[in-house]
């Protein structure tokens, strides 16, 4: 068939716009149309490829979708080999790189050196010729490693096509294909949800990503990467220097680290390796450490390399955040809605810098599917404010005394029937707030912040409360007297006075904290407001029947059943009833005409540091005018507002294709708002 000319070149004009709209997304994180616009323009240039096949050209983004599956992985030999790095572990270590270094130049100078962020995933080549991607390998050996071409093009992060006209016909770029944390968690969930084996770290998710033959599958996981330098390139280097090589590299398309800096001597690199030890939790991507890269091309070419490592480069390694230890017993805790989490009981090990002795180890399922047992060695995993996680066993070291964990019958603390229910990963304590357990938990909740914010009334102090009988539910708490609280462990007069005083100002309250403060299963904050404005007050929202409580933004029928199930109960039809008694009040709800809420409907996620107002600020602010916060970005989410050093949540909104509004045009959406009062 013959292919008129305006239908190719509309084909060619699509592919550019489309390449150019993910390289401001992926790369740049600046998205210039909606999503919408995006699936659009895709849908029709795939619609014309598939008429036509000949149009579907190496660069075009419909390849981002994968292709059809492979039989086997053929081998590529890198024109360049492709060195790995020596590491070190400490400050010396450091010194006497840098003193090698001048040694080796016979100079004492101080050594400029590019300072970057350790990756922790896969290292891959990328080869472009006359600015297109040829092929994509891995590393292999050094010297021959797998075409993982197919795979990598459904990587937004990788440019097809190369942008501008001043780059080399050949040009190799080397850098990291990695999992972003918050993808890496996500996929695990569904696969702890579907009852799948999970990738013990992003690592791991992201070479099992890179590995498979159908790349489809590869479309579907959360890839990016990050280049941090060049193999072979035609015509000679690109710059003098390694950093303005990353700096032309970017401008070329590439997706480059804003993390990288210079320092002259060994000084600032060690300063650097203090600033990202202790961003690393926070980063959106796992590093393992950060590397130290003499910076001027023509020293690198004078010292060489030694078998398989550069001299001119070195890993500084941060802390280990997997190491092992030995699993010595097996605990189960009851947490406020009766679920059984087992913890492991640990030889304490110090794991990225802190020390642990206890770790989860989920549910049966989990424990069940890694095969793990009393006295193994296990591996255990910390990676920021998560929980520390026993990730596996190596079986390896299984010693010949080992016992098999099991599922209790009963709870370890209130003896109840523990139960299971079909298709659930948890197991539950069936005592409910018979539980002291449970009732402990659920009353550290009432008192929370976020809930009736009783300030003072810690964790230990309930628990001590509990235990001395001196209360059993939420409500017994307004009953205390000082005298009571005096005779806590560490408990003086004044600060018995003190919790008093903290529990009166409690009662002044608000509909959205008390409902938030029942702890009723599955109503976090944004439920609860969600409930107290649609039914503006108590009586109407215990009387709802699942019909009503359907109607109510962001509430299915699971969460509808448990409300509908707590308000039948008896029980807590009592403690609300003792809590009002002790005239807890809040101000009433006025509900607001809708005209008067512009931003019903609209759903917002906030992450980063805002710095006009703060979270909290910015959140009453948009419910004020109707609009929904909810904690975390899910497709239903409209908008999130991204502050400083924004959370995982901005890649997740990314990924998803949702909007993201920057701290200042979301000043500019509110002053724009009808009902809005500027500060
Ligand atoms: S440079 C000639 N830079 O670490 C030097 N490698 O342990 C070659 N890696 O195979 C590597 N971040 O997979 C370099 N900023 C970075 C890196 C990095 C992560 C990986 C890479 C390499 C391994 C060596």
């Amino acid at each position: 068939m013959l292919i008129d000319k305006k239908l190719e070149h509309h084909a060619k004009e699509l592919q550019d716009l489309l390449n150019k709209y993910s390289h401001h997304y992926y790369v740049l994180d600046e998205p210039l149309v909606p999503d919408s616009e995006y699936d659009r323009l895709f849908d029709e240039l795939q619609a014309i490829e598939l008429k036509h096949p000949k149009l579907k050209t190496p660069d075009s983004p419909t390849l981002r979708v994968g292709a059809a599956p492979l039989k086997s992985f053929s081998q590529i030999k890198h024109e360049e080999r492709m060195l790995s790095l020596d590491n070190a572990f400490d400050e010396e270590a450091i010194e006497t790189f840098d003193r090698r270094i001048r040694e080796r130049l016979e100079t004492n100078d101080l050594i400029e050196y590019a300072c970057e962020p350790k990756f922790d995933g896969l290292a891959v080549s990328l080869r472009y010729e006359n600015g297109l991607l040829v092929y994509a390998a891995t590393r292999g050996d050094g010297v021959t490693g797998e075409d993982i071409t197919q795979n990598v093009k459904t990587i937004y992060a990788v440019p097809l096509k190369l942008q501008g006209n001043d780059y080399p016909n050949i040009l190799e770029v080397r850098g990291e294909i990695y999992m972003p944390k918050a993808g890496f968690n996500e996929l695990n969930q569904q696969a702890i949800e579907r009852g799948e084996k999970v990738f013990a770290n992003p690592r791991n998710a992201a070479a099992g990503s890179l590995r498979q033959l159908d790349s489809k599958i590869t479309a579907s996981r959360p890839l990016s990467m990050y280049c941090y330098g060049v193999g072979v390139v035609s015509n000679g280097p690109i710059a003098k220097t390694h950093f303005d090589t990353l700096l032309q590299l970017k401008t070329w398309g590439f997706s480059v680290v804003d993390k990288i800096d210079r320092s002259q001597g060994t000084e600032g690199c060690l300063k650097y390796y203090k600033r990202l030890l202790l961003q690393r939790d926070d980063l959106p991507y796992e590093i393992d450490g950060v590397v130290y890269k003499v910076n001027d091309f023509s020293l690198q070419k004078r010292l060489g390399f030694v078998s398989r490592a550069p001299r001119w480069a070195i890993a500084h390694k941060f802390p280990a955040q997997e190491v092992m230890t030995k699993l010595n017993d097996v605990e189960f805790q009851v947490g406020r809605t009766g679920a059984l989490t087992p913890v492991a009981r640990l030889t304490p090990v110090n794991v990225g810098g802190v020390n642990v002795s206890n770790a989860t180890l989920h549910n049966m399922d989990e424990i069940r599917r890694k095969d793990i047992c009393i006295g193994d060695f296990v591996i255990v995993r910390r990676a920021g404010d998560v929980i520390p996680e026993v990730v596996s066993v190596v079986r390896e070291k299984r010693p010949k005394e080992i016992t098999a964990i099991t599922l209790p019958k009963h709870c370890p603390i209130c003896h109840s029937e523990i139960l299971q229910a079909e298709g659930e990963a948890v197991a539950r304590c069936s005592g409910g707030l018979f539980c002291p357990a449970q009732r402990k938990e659920a009353i550290k909740h009432f008192a929370s912040r976020k809930a009736m914010d009783v300030d003072g009334l810690g964790d230990k102090i309930v628990e001590q409360l509990v235990d001395m009988d001196l209360i059993k539910h939420v409500d017994d708490l307004y009953r205390l007297t000082e005298a009571d609280i005096a005779e806590l462990d560490r408990m003086g007069e004044k600060s018995a006075q003190n919790l008093i005083e903290a529990l009166e100002k409690s009662k002044k309250t608000t509909l959205p904290k008390f409902i938030f403060a029942l702890g009723i299963r599955d109503v976090g904050e944004t439920t609860a407001r969600n409930l107290a404005l649609h039914f503006a007050t108590l009586e109407a929202i215990k009387k709802a029947s699942i019909e009503d409580l359907l109607e109510v933004s962001d509430i299915g029928p699971i969460v509808a059943e448990h409300v509908k199930t707590f308000f039948n109960q008896q029980h807590n039809l009592d403690v609300i009833a003792g809590l009002l008694q002790a005239s807890i009040n809040w101000p009433a709800i006025k509900k607001l005409p809708a005209k008067s809420q512009p931003l019903r409907n609209k759903t917002f996620v906030i992450t980063g540091t805002l710095t006009s107002m703060s979270r909290d600020e910015a959140k009453e602010k948009l419910q004020s005018l109707g609009g929904t916060v909810s904690g975390s970005v899910s497709k239903k989410t409209d908008y999130v507002i991204v502050g400083e050093t924004p959370g995982s949540k901005y890649d997740k909104a990314k990924r998803l294709g949702v909007e993201t509004l920057s701290e200042d045009k979301f000043l500019k959406l509110l002053a724009g708002v009808p009902g809005f009062e500027p500060r």
